[in-house]
């Protein structure tokens, strides 16, 4: 494919997310610190893009606020055409539920389910009567974890317990996988391994957006975003050269 053809094909892809001018700022004490300092950022279907940077440079308050787990204090974000922004806080729980999927650094599984019950969660939250075992168990042999379905999370490695995540994360078919540091608590060959799971993904067509300070983790990717002290100050991508 040649650079026109390749920027082309780019543009025809829907918009999944647009942030404009993205402020967030905390107190603590008597200081106030701007996390997100004034961020823009378009993201279409199936881009697999990294978002890197130093601790502090405000990567996890930008995946929070695009996974409508935390707001902007100004600014405007649309998640698949939807003013998210504007959005009461039950509101944000169902864009979350349909729209999202979050992978976290500890994996966050409840512990008192077993791995088809905590990749079932997301949809139990919907009042539809549907097979809800019969889904999960299909998306854990998709990560390649059926054998598993009944062991809780304690019988589970650390990377098996991240398939889970990733399945539960995947259940409701979302718009984005967000996923922040999601090998930082894994050895480096099971940080490989789920590393060659997101690519099969984003191969499928998955939109991703990762969070990583590992330029190894980050190599997987195809669009590259640095931040510092709250702006995107640095941005690549392999689909030109
Ligand atoms: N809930 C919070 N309360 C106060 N300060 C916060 C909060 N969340 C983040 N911060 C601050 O905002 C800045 C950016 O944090 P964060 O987005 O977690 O950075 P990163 O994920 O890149 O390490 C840091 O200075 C951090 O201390
Ligand atoms: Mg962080």
């Amino acid at each position: 494919m040649n650079a026109l053809n390749a920027l082309n094909s780019l543009d025809q892809k829907r918009v999944v997310i647009t942030i404009q001018d993205a402020k967030r700022s905390f107190e603590m004490g008597d200081q106030r610190v701007n996390a997100l300092a004034g961020v823009n950022l378009t993201i279409r279907e199936g881009e697999f893009v990294a978002l890197m940077g130093a601790s502090g440079s405000g990567k996890s308050t930008l995946l929070n606020v695009i996974g409508c787990l935390d707001h902007l204090n100004s600014g405007e974000y649309w998640l698949e055409g939807e003013a998210v922004n504007r959005l009461s806080s039950d509101q944000l729980a169902r864009i979350r539920n349909e729209h999202i999927g979050f992978i976290f650094q500890n994996f966050n599984l409840l512990p008192r389910l077993n791995a088809w019950e905590n990749v079932a969660l997301p949809l139990m939250y919907r009042k539809q009567v549907i097979d809800y075992r019969a889904l999960a168990c299909g998306m854990l042999e998709q990560v390649g974890l059926k054998k598993r379905m009944l062991h809780n999370p304690v019988q589970l490695s650390g990377g098996e317990r991240q398939r889970v995540a990733i399945a539960r994360a995947l259940i409701t078919n979302p718009a984005i996988l967000l996923a922040d540091e999601p090998t930082g608590n894994l050895d480096s060959v099971t940080g490989v391994e789920i590393m060659a799971l997101l690519g099969d993904l984003s191969r499928q067509g998955r939109t991703i957006l990762m969070v990583t300070h590992d330029a190894g983790i980050a190599a997987h990717a195809g669009r590259w975003l640095m931040m510092r002290d709250g702006k995107i100050i640095e941005e690549n991508n392999n689909d030109v050269d």
